[in-house]
C-alpha cells in the first residue's frame, strides 16, 4: 500500500514537471513586459510577423520549417525547380549543397551563417527572443547581427509571435496530441488498476491473502 502510493505520488510530480511547471523549458533571467508577451501568445498576429520579418529579417536569416529562404536564396532560379521535385520544405543536404555559394556569402559577411529560425523559439524561449532581437549587443556582445528592431519593441513582438506559429504544431495537431496523452495515462490506470486486482486473485490462490 505505502509503495502504491509512492509510486502514484511520483508519477503525479513527473507530469507536473512536463506539463504544468517544465523546469527545463528556458525562461531564465530575461523578461518581457505583459503587453508584449499577450502579442506573442496570440496567433492572429502571426501573418504580419511574417511580413515584418520578409522585411527586417530575411536579408539574412531563413525560416526552413515555413518555407522562407535568405533572400539571396530566394531569388536563385533554381530554388523553384528544386521545391517542384523536392517540396516546398527542402531537405537539409539539399538546401545546404544547393545553395553553397549563397550561404558561403552570408558567413562571410557576418562571420558565421545567421542561424535558420524554424526553432529558436522552442530553443531560447521568448523572453530571450524579446532581449535579443531588440538590442543584439547586450545580449551577445560582439554579435555580428545589426539592431534593425532597435525601439520596435510591438513589432518585435509580432516577429517572435511568428516564429511561436512555426515552431509549433496547428491547433488540430496539438488536440490530436493531448486526446493521445489522455488515452495513453487512461490505458495505463486501467493496466495497473487490472494487475491490481489479478495480483490480489493469485495471492489468494496462493492462500497468503
Ligand atoms: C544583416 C544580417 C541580419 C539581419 C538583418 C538579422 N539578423 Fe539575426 N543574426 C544575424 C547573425 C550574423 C546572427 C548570429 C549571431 C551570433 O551568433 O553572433 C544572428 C542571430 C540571430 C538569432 C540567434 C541568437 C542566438 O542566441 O543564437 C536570432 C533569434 C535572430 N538573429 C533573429 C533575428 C530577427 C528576428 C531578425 C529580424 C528582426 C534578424 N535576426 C535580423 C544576422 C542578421
Amino acid at each position: 500500500m505505502i509503495k502504491a502510493v509512492f509510486f502514484t505520488l511520483l508519477t503525479l510530480v513527473f507530469f507536473y514537471i512536463i506539463w504544468i511547471n517544465n523546469i527545463f523549458a528556458p525562461h531564465e533571467k530575461y523578461e518581457i513586459p505583459n503587453q508584449y508577451e499577450k502579442i506573442v501568445e496570440d496567433v492572429k498576429y502571426a501573418k504580419e510577423g511574417k511580413q515584418l520579418f520578409e522585411q527586417n529579417c530575411q536579408a539574412c536569416h531563413s525560416v526552413r520549417y515555413d518555407a522562407v529562404y535568405p533572400a539571396s536564396i530566394q531569388a536563385n532560379p533554381n530554388l523553384k525547380a528544386l521545391q517542384e521535385h523536392y517540396g516546398k520544405v527542402l531537405p537539409a543536404e539539399v538546401y545546404e549543397s544547393a545553395f553553397y555559394t549563397e550561404l558561403s556569402q552570408l558567413k562571410e559577411s557576418f562571420g558565421k551563417i545567421p542561424p535558420d529560425l524554424s526553432t529558436m523559439y522552442l530553443s531560447r524561449g521568448k523572453e530571450y527572443l524579446f532581449n535579443f532581437i531588440l538590442d543584439p549587443q547586450k545580449v551577445l556582445p560582439g554579435t555580428t547581427m545589426p539592431p534593425v528592431m532597435m525601439g520596435r519593441p510591438e513589432d518585435t513582438a509580432k516577429i517572435i509571435s511568428y516564429l511561436r506559429s512555426v515552431s509549433e504544431p496547428s491547433p488540430s495537431e496539438q488536440a490530436k496530441r493531448t486526446l493521445m496523452g489522455v488515452f495513453t495515462i487512461a490505458y495505463l490506470l486501467i493496466m495497473g488498476i487490472l494487475i491490481w486486482i489479478w495480483r490480489g486473485r493469485i495471492l489468494k490462490k496462493m492462500g497468503l491473502h
